[in-house]
C-alpha cells in the first residue's frame, strides 16, 4: 500500500425527510445565495421543501446553472454574491449545481485577474466561499469531494479545478429525491459511479487488500440496485444504496494508498466539450478501448475485477481479464448507453487528433496510473471507440 494522508470534512446528513435539516446546517446570520438548476426543484417539490426549511433566513435564489456548468452564467451568479453581499452558497441539484457552485466560492475569494485563471491554471483553492448542498442527484460524488468541472462554450473547453477550500461544509442526501429523475439521468448515475470506481480501481495491484474491497463492493452493489433503480426510483432500499454508492465512489476513500488512472475521465470530457455528450457517456464510450489498449498493464486487476466482481470462473487470468471488459461493455448497454461515438455523432472523424492536439498544446503529455499514456495513445484509444 503506498502512503497517504486523507482528510475529508464534508458532514452527511443522510436519510428520509432530511432536508428539512438544512437550516440546522447553515450558520443563522448568513446572506445565503441559493443555486440551483433548470427548475426540476420546482416540480418534484424539492424547491419548496428547501424554502420552508429557510423561513427564517436571509434569502437570494440563482437557478438557471445547466448540465455542464457554463461558465457564462456563472458569472452572472458571481455578480449577485458581490452586489447583494453573499456570505454563505447553497446548492440544491445535482453534479453541475454543485459544481458550480464550487467555481464561485472560489471566484468570490480569488484575487488574481479573471476567474477562468482558476481553471486554465489550475489554481487550487486553499480556502473559498462556505457552501453546502442539497443533493438531487446521485452520481458525481461532488456532494463529498473538493473537485468540479466546468465548461466554457465560447472556447469548448471543459476543464476541472478543486482545492481542500471546497468541500461542503455539510452535503444532505435523501434518497427520496430520485423518485423524480428521469431513466436516462439514472442510467447516467449509475454508469458515472461506477467508472469513478473503476478509474482508482482498474491500475495494478500495490497489496492494498481493504481498498480493492471496498471498491468492489461499491461496484457490486451498483450491480445489484442498477435494475431495480431504473424499474422504480420509489423503492426506497435501492435508492438508498445507489445514493450512499455514489458518494463513497468518490469522496476520496477508495482513492487513498493505490495508483488511480482517471485518462477516461481525461478523454470523457473531451468529448462532452465538443459534442455535448453527457459526462457518464463518454465514460461508457472510452473505457471498453481504455482497457482493450492498456489490457496488459491492467490485466492483474481486470482479472481480479473479473473473478470477484463478475464471478467469472472460467478461462486463464487473459480470458477471465476479457470477459471483465465485456461484462463491463454490457453493464453500460443494458443501462441504455451506447459505447461507441458514432452512436452520438456522425462526425467523428478527426476526434482523435483533435483531442490528442488539445493535450500535447496542455502539455498533458502523461497520463494514467503510469504516467505512460502520451497523446499519440490517447488518440488510438479514442479511435478504437468509434
Ligand atoms: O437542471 P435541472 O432542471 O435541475 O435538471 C437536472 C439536469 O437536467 C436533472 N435533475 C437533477 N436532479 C433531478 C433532476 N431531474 C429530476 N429530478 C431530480 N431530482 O438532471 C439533469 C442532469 O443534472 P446534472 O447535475 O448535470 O447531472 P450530474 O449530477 O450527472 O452532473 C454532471 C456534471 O458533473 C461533472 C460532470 O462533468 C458534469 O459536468 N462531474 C463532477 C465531478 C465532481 N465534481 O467530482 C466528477 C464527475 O466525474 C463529473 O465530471
Ligand atoms: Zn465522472
Amino acid at each position: 500500500m503506498n502512503n497517504f494522508e486523507f482528510k475529508n470534512p464534508t458532514k452527511i446528513v443522510f436519510g428520509k425527510d432530511t432536508i428539512a435539516k438544512v437550516k440546522e446546517e447553515i450558520p443563522k446570520d448568513a446572506k445565503v445565495l441559493l443555486l440551483f438548476g433548470g427548475g426540476s426543484i420546482k416540480k418534484n417539490g424539492i424547491y419548496d421543501q428547501v424554502k420552508t426549511a429557510l423561513t427564517d433566513f436571509d434569502v437570494v435564489e440563482f437557478g438557471g446553472i445547466p448540465a455542464n456548468p457554463e461558465y457564462a452564467i456563472l458569472l452572472e451568479a458571481l455578480e449577485v454574491i458581490k452586489n447583494e453581499n453573499i456570505t454563505y452558497l447553497l446548492a440544491v441539484g445535482g453534479g453541475s449545481v454543485i459544481d458550480g457552485t464550487k467555481f464561485l466560492s472560489a471566484a468570490a475569494i480569488y484575487q488574481g485577474k479573471t476567474p477562468w485563471d482558476i481553471l486554465a491554471n489550475n489554481v487550487r483553492t486553499e480556502v473559498g466561499m462556505p457552501f453546502g448542498t442539497v443533493l438531487t442527484l446521485p452520481a458525481t460524488g461532488s456532494e463529498m469531494n473538493s473537485g468540479a468541472v466546468i465548461t466554457r462554450a465560447e472556447t469548448k473547453e471543459k476543464l476541472a479545478m478543486g482545492g481542500p477550500g471546497l468541500f461542503p461544509q455539510f452535503s444532505i442526501l435523501d434518497p427520496q429525491v430520485i423518485a423524480s429523475i428521469p431513466k436516462r439521468q439514472l442510467a447516467n448515475g449509475l454508469a458515472d459511479a461506477f467508472t469513478h470506481v473503476l478509474e482508482q480501481y482498474m491500475t495494478y495491484p500495490v497489496g492494498a487488500m481493504l481498498q480493492d474491497r471496498f471498491a468492489e463492493s461499491i461496484l457490486q452493489t451498483l450491480i445489484k440496485v442498477a435494475p431495480k433503480v431504473i424499474k422504480d426510483p420509489t423503492n426506497y432500499k435501492a435508492a438508498s444504496n445507489f445514493v450512499w454508492s455514489c458518494t463513497m465512489a468518490l469522496n476520496g476513500l477508495i482513492q487513498k494508498g493505490v495508483p488511480t488512472d482517471w485518462a477516461v475521465h481525461a478523454m470523457g470530457h473531451e468529448l462532452t466539450a465538443l459534442y455535448g455528450i453527457d459526462h457518464a457517456r463518454t465514460l461508457a464510450i472510452i473505457t471498453p478501448s481504455h482497457y482493450k489498449f492498456n489490457f496488459d498493464a491492467k490485466k492483474q486487476k481486470l482479472a481480479q475485477y473479473a473473478e470477484r466482481v463478475w464471478k467469472i470462473k472460467k478461462g486463464s487470468k487473459n480470458d477471465k481479464a476479457f470477459d471483465a471488459i465485456e461484462k463491463t461493455e454490457n453493464f453500460f448497454k443494458e443501462l441504455g448507453i451506447d459505447t461507441k461515438l458514432s452512436n452520438y455523432t456522425d462526425e467523428y472523424e478527426g476526434t482523435a487528433e483533435k483531442i490528442a492536439k488539445r493535450f500535447t498544446d496542455r502539455g498533458w503529455l502523461t497520463l494514467g496510473e503510469h504516467n505512460n499514456l502520451s497523446p499519440d495513445k490517447i488518440e488510438k484509444i479514442i479511435k478504437m471507440a468509434y
